[in-house]
């Protein structure tokens, strides 16, 4: 075991250690077996299968180490297999697996909402209600804004991405792979320009002039009154990080109080201390009417979640919400746990060093090779953006050279964007600085020899 300044202690090794010629021959096998049985519609980025995970390190079934920069897409913020996390569902599953909090209730589902109304921003009476996935999450709080209001119009933004079932199709921006063919969407859903600070044909507009720009549209196009929800990712996470210029939440969250249109901050991927608070919104101060919570939530169990103003969710009839296995009793347990590790470990003070760390290092990277066109992001949620040299032309190309070969020697990197050239860090927040450094050179050395 060792020990962090954090006091966090790991089970494994916190080191990375590959073989030349990975995949091995466990994995090759199982590979085999997996591409007779499992539909191919399911990509996988890695080609090996794992065995074990703590900390910031994966082991795969051929005894190779694996720096993990990725989280399972922001997942395992709390580690793979946090003692505390593993401890209370090890306890919660020999009482009870499932029960079905819609037959017969019980407590951990009760402590949950207690948390989540405790821990998301504002102070006005809430009310939550849990899930299993994002875009199960997504789809309720949608029904639940136009349940409240009347109202059928939902307004979302260029570059989102809020999930792969119908509805969440239709909110998300990106064709492939997520919607083409998949078709027909459903309707009443409106796309507006985002404020993507990077990419903007002015780069000098302000976050409040890029929410003009959407909110005039809005009007023009659909109609304010008609408008049941704007939903938004504080920071956008497939899309490629894209962190919208200060002042631009803030105008759209006013603009929507102003005309009775719930405001849904999807927070499944920036949330849970990922950026360095709670929640992203809680960095300009914004107070959503209904927030979207998922992966970071419960140290890896499925479970999903909305919480938002008591008026909005108790508008709706019994019955209207749930579902058979949303808020399972393990899950609950994972995500009390979960909560207490981020609290006992400070996970906050922990993404803002992550930050500290790794923005310095991918600056300092930006100024050596031109083809790093930008660096942005909050917390242990950052990103770079690949360029051809010398222009803003997205570089895709290097993108997933960049990725190969950090894998190659054993960095799990995880890419993104509208254009498939952000390279995006999503590391455990348990991380030791060792691990998390020897993985910045990697990735510095991979973009050095692929530029
Ligand atoms: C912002 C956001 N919303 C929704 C989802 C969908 O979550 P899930 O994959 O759990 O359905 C994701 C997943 O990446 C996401 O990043």
């Amino acid at each position: 075991m060792t020990t962090t300044a954090n006091d966090i202690t790991y089970r494994l090794e916190q080191k990375r250690r590959v073989q030349a010629d990975f995949p091995g021959p466990k994995s090759i096998a199982l590979t085999e077996r997996r591409k007779a049985v499992v539909a191919a519609g399911v990509a996988s980025t890695v080609p090996v299968f794992v065995a074990d995970a703590d900390g910031g390190i994966i082991h795969d079934v051929d005894g190779n180490s694996f720096i993990d920069l990725g989280s399972g897409i922001a997942v395992t913020s709390v580690g793979a297999s946090d003692p505390a996390v593993v401890g209370a569902v090890k306890e919660a599953v020999e009482h009870f697996t499932h029960t079905c909090f819609m037959v017969t209730p019980y407590e951990g589902y009760v402590a949950v909402a207690e948390q989540l109304n405790r821990l998301t921003p504002g102070e006005h009476e809430k009310r939550t209600v849990l899930f299993n996935s994002g875009a199960e999450a997504v789809e309720n709080a949608v029904k639940v804004a136009r349940l409240a209001t009347g109202r059928d119009a939902v307004v979302a933004f260029d570059h989102a991405y809020h999930g792969r079932t119908n509805l969440t199709m239709a909110l998300t921006a990106k064709a492939m792979p997520y919607k083409t063919n998949f078709g027909p969407f459903a309707p009443e859903v409106y796309r507006m320009p985002m404020s993507y600070p990077y990419r903007e044909e002015n780069p000098a507009i302000t976050g409040a002039e890029a929410a003009k720009r959407a909110i005039t549209m809005i009007e023009k196009q659909i109609g304010g009154e008609q408008v049941a929800a704007i939903i938004i990712e504080p920071i956008q996470g497939e899309g490629g990080f894209i962190v919208p210029a200060e002042g631009f939440l803030p105008a759209l969250a006013a603009w929507a109080r102003d005309k009775g249109v719930v405001f849904i901050a999807d927070e499944v991927q920036s949330g849970f201390c990922r950026t360095g608070e709670w929640f992203a919104v809680n960095h300009e101060g914004v107070v959503p009417d209904i927030i979207t919570m998922a992966k970071g939530i419960a140290g890896g169990m499925p479970l999903s979640a909305i919480t938002g103003r008591a008026d909005l969710l108790d508008a709706v009839h019994p019955g209207g919400l749930g579902g058979t296995y949303g808020g399972n009793p393990v899950a609950c347990a994972a995500a009390l746990a979960s909560i207490g590790s981020m609290e006992q470990y400070g996970l906050n003070a922990r993404a803002k060093h992550i930050e500290e760390l790794a923005l310095g290092k991918l600056r300092e990277l930006a100024s050596e090779q031109p083809v790093v066109g930008d660096v942005r992001g909050r917390g242990a949620m950052l990103a770079i953006e690949l360029v051809q040299a010398g222009s803003k032309e997205p570089n895709p190309e290097l993108t997933k050279a960049v990725a190969a070969a950090c894998l190659k020697e054993g960095v799990i990197i995880l890419t993104c964007g509208t254009y498939g050239n952000v390279i995006r860090l999503l590391p455990p927040l348990v991380i030791s600085d060792e691990l998390l450094l020897d993985g910045l050179q990697v990735l510095a050395a991979a973009i050095k020899a692929n530029a």
